[in-house]
């Protein structure tokens, strides 16, 4: 079977241990990973993970992952008859700021781009936004896209799987967005009243 295909954002939002969570069982998955950090996630990311976030990049693309800057307009991921063959595209953690550029078709980087992009090439495209509390622009882009068939949504990690670790609230998400992309898994429990 052919290895699935995806495309990982990290954008300046807060939650990067949801990044590194989802890269992690990617890789376990064998998924193929290519991965676009905004300026500002690189940052965050370094902040929130006390881990340089150069080493971090280093340590991926030595096990072929492929990384992206968002700079990089000249990117083979922004265009569409190469994006068109990628199963799908996450927006993890997702700022508001990028959740507006996208939902207002706003291209000022390679994320936007990609996502703009999966939204007209039919790409399943996941943003997992953080932000407490919502403003109503927040909500009126998340319907926006969700209107176009875009699952934009506030990260909600689920109790009822009794969490003992923030790890496992880690994998709870990632596995809810695996289940959205139908990519298979075992990593969070399943609703089974006991
Ligand atoms: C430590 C830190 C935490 C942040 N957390 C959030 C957040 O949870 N949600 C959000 O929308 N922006 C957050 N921001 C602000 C974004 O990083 C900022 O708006 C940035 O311009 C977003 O751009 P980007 O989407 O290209 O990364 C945070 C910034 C910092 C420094």
């Amino acid at each position: 079977m052919q290895k699935k295909r995806l495309v990982l954002c990290v954008t300046g939002a807060s939650g990067a241990y949801y990044a590194k969570t989802f890269l992690e069982v990617a890789l376990e998955l064998d998924i193929s990973l290519d991965c676009i950090f905004s300026e500002n996630g690189k940052r965050v990311f370094a902040f929130e993970t006390d881990q340089s976030f150069i080493e971090f990049k280093r340590s991926l693309e030595k096990i072929g992952v492929n990384f992206h800057e968002p700079s990089d307009l000249f990117s083979p991921l922004a265009s569409g008859s190469v994006l068109s063959s990628y199963d799908g595209v996450v927006v993890l953690p997702c700022s508001v700021g990028t959740l507006g550029a996208v939902a207002n078709g706003v291209v000022s980087n390679l994320i936007h781009r990609v996502c703009d992009v999966a939204i007209k090439e039919g790409v399943p495209l996941i943003l997992g936004v953080r932000e407490m509390p919502q403003n109503p622009i927040h909500l009126e882009n998340m319907l926006k896209l969700q209107k176009m068939g875009v699952k934009a949504f506030v990260l909600s990690p689920g109790f009822y799987g009794k969490p003992k670790t923030l790890e496992d609230l880690y994998l709870f998400t990632v596995g809810k967005i695996l289940d959205l992309l139908k990519i298979k898994h075992e990593i969070y429990k399943r609703w089974k009243k006991t």
